[in-house]
């Protein structure tokens, strides 16, 4: 079993999706390990996606992971980062397949309701990020 970090992202916590989410994850068969519910400030959402600093969209992304609370989970399955990345569907709900979270919940690219880990060294950073080793 190993581990992946997805974060419900506030439009989609803000329009009652959240439960639904969660629902969908643990029906792909994940299970949660961690879970919490905290607003970033913009230091902290800045820091989270650094790898996107100067693009386009990171000024945007910052303002979106800021505007209210946000739903970090740490999920626990075989092969959970790829799987979790398959579950959720591809970045553009518009290119999502059928029946992943982003297909059912997100509303734009930007506004795609949910973060997954893309690689297991990020998770690991990632899962750090919202869960220090102390709190675990
Ligand atoms: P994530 O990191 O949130 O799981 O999403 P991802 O891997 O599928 O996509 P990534 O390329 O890492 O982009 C991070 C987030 O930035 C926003 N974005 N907006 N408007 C745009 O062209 C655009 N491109 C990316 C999305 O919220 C995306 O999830
Ligand atoms: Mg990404």
């Amino acid at each position: 079993m190993n581990h992946t970090l997805a974060i419900i992202k506030p439009h989609a916590v803000g329009s009652g999706n959240a439960g639904k989410i969660i629902a969908h994850l643990e029906n792909s068969g994940f299970s949660i390990k961690a879970i919490k519910l905290l607003v970033l400030n913009r230091e902290q959402a800045g820091a989270f996606y650094s790898v996107h600093e100067g693009k386009p969209f990171y000024e945007e992304l910052v303002d979106l992971m800021t505007s209210g609370p946000v739903i970090p989970m740490v999920l626990e399955a075989d092969e959970a980062v790829e799987k979790l990345r398959e579950v959720i569907g591809a970045t553009d709900p518009a290119e999502a397949a059928e029946g992943t979270v982003r297909n059912l919940y997100a509303e734009s690219k930007g506004r795609n309701a949910i973060h997954a880990s893309d690689s297991d060294e990020n998770a690991q950073i990632e899962i750090g990020f919202f869960f220090p080793q102390g709190e675990r």
